[in-house]
């Protein structure tokens, strides 16, 4: 397992909004038209969506119907091509060696530890051989734990959200949430990883979104 050697520092920029523009240097843009991406877990599709508008042939997939009704019918208005599954992510419907890149944002931590693993393999499993992915994931320092109860060493029950935190909705979830070493074992089938925390701080500091952004290379 090495780091990608891209040789200037890799950056991934996704819009929080679907108005927004799309800069991942692992799905280069010159190759659009030939690249095949999964917005695996796409939730309302606002990354597939910008796939789509920048030109990719674009799959997405989720394991809810109701962002996928609304991705088919914004892709629909206009005038995309997306192709959409429902699917687990520890299960995915699509042939070995399928995409040339995947994204993963945000869906992974929802799954138990074993599952996790799960979804890791068959991420790597569709992938093609150098194909790349851009995984988001929650850390163990995200300020989630500390309104959950531990189920264990990594598992969390959300109990608690303070009022306008960005978990609220989370509440009930059992999240599994992960370290630096934790990751690098999970993901270390893959030929290539690079690891990054992204730790955004909210209510003067009180509280922290903290993640891991990992880029693969099969
Ligand atoms: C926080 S949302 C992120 C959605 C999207 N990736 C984005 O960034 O806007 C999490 C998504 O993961 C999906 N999800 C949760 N568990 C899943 C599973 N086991 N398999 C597939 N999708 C799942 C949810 O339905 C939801 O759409």
């Amino acid at each position: 397992m090495g780091c990608l050697a891209c040789g200037t520092r890799i950056r991934a920029a996704l819009s929080r909004r679907s108005g927004g523009s799309l800069a991942v240097p692992q799905f280069p843009r010159s190759r659009a038209r030939e690249f095949h991406l999964l917005d695996a877990g796409c939730g309302g599709g606002r990354h597939a969506l910008l796939f789509a508008r920048e030109g990719y042939r674009t799959d997405a997939c989720d394991a809810s119907t109701r962002g996928l009704d609304l991705l088919r019918n914004a892709a629909k208005a206009e005038g995309h091509k997306i192709r959409l599954r429902t699917a687990q992510i520890d299960v995915l419907p699509y042939e070995d060696a399928s995409f040339d890149g995947v994204l993963v944002w945000g869906v992974i931590y929802y799954l138990p530890l074993e599952r996790y693993a799960a979804a890791v393999s068959e991420l790597l499993r569709v992938l093609k051989p150098r194909g790349r992915a851009l995984v988001l994931v929650k850390s163990i320092s995200d300020a989630r734990k500390s309104h959950s109860e531990a189920l264990s060493h990594n598992s969390f029950r959300v109990v608690r959200a303070p009022a306008g935190m960005p978990w609220e909705n989370e509440i009930g979830l059992e999240l599994t949430l992960l370290g630096h070493a934790e990751i690098e074992r999970l993901f270390g089938q893959f030929g290539e990883i690079q690891v990054e925390n992204s730790r955004v701080t909210m209510a003067d500091g009180r509280y922290a979104d903290d993640d891991w952004h990992i880029y693969l290379c099969k």
